[in-house]
């Protein structure tokens, strides 16, 4: 039987093992897919005995992405260029790691709102933590030269802009609406939003109709910020799917089969995160 898991501390929260173990039943896989609390302290030791403790392969969050990334003698592209990971597995015996985020993203978008990439105009990043590395590197990828960051701490902001070169820019994040009227996309990467608490404060009002406004956020699936959009006519993309769509390398990479990100298996996860 071949054991997957995800590790992070607290992990109670996690839906990856709904949706691996989703995978798992409808491909007829015999194989397990687990939560491991793993405290900050023991994650080397935990991810070193990894194929010892009889894993293929585990998926890493908060608070271990960078840990994971040092550990692993293997980093594959996206990985490094965020410098975290959230997907690990073995090549000959070493351990390897990706990061997913950054296809989840890209794919998300493209398939819920594929007019995007015929937009002309700026990508306005709000947030300048984790997950805003792996949005921007994907739209570096997809060769835009307009990159705007905008976070309520400056300097990480700068150091992000500073990171990945001359086609991405930090702001001020006072300036975030005078800065958005002609984005092409507009995509919150902040916190702001998680269970109905805060918004990062776009005025859609003054935005060009063809943007389209994407939140990473997932709970609630319809946050503030995208409820607003949606009323002055915007075209929305949630977090959900890219939380669904990060989850299909590891499953291909552990189990052998790539994964479809059904409409049933969004019905399922919408049903366990609009319980929550
Ligand atoms: N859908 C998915 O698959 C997926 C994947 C990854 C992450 N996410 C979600 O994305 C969000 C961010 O995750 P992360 O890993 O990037 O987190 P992170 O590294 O902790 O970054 C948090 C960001 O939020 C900003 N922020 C927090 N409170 C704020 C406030 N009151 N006002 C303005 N900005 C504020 C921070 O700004 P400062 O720098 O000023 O603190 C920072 O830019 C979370 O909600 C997470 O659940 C979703």
């Amino acid at each position: 039987m071949k054991r997957a898991c995800v590790v992070g501390w607290p992990i109670a929260h996690s839906r990856s093992p709904l949706i691996h173990g989703y995978w798992l039943k409808t491909h007829h896989i015999n194989g397990t897919y687990t939560k491991e609390p793993v405290e900050p302290h023991a994650i080397k030791d935990f991810l070193l005995t990894l194929q010892e403790q009889g894993f293929v392969g585990c998926n890493v969050t908060v608070p271990h992405k960078e840990a994971a990334f040092a550990l692993a003698e293997i980093k594959h592209g996206s990985a490094t260029a965020i410098g975290a990971a959230n997907t690990i597995w073995f090549e000959n015996g070493k351990i390897a790691c990706a990061n997913t985020d950054t296809y989840g993203f890209m794919t998300n978008l493209s398939q819920t709102a594929p007019q995007w990439q015929q937009n002309t105009g700026p990508i306005v990043v709000l947030g300048a933590g984790g997950s805003a590395r792996a949005v921007v590197y994907g739209f570096l990828q997809a060769n835009l030269h307009d990159i705007r960051i905008f976070n309520r701490t400056m300097d990480r902001a700068r150091e992000l802009a500073e990171y990945f070169g001359p086609a991405v820019s930090a702001y001020d994040w006072d300036t975030r609406n005078e800065h958005s009227q002609d984005a092409a996309v507009i995509v919150n990467t902040t916190t702001l939003g998680m269970n109905g608490e805060g918004d990062p404060g776009i005025d859609f009002a003054n935005v060009n109709q063809q943007c389209i406004v994407a939140d990473l956020v997932y709970v609630p699936m319809e946050t503030k910020f995208l409820q607003a959009a949606i009323a002055r006519g915007l075209t929305t993309v949630g977090g959900l799917g890219m939380l669904l769509h990060q989850a299909v390398p590891g499953f291909e990479k552990w189990f052998g089969v790539r994964p479809e990100v059904t409409d049933d298996l969004v019905r399922l996860i919408k049903r366990d995160v609009e319980s929550t």
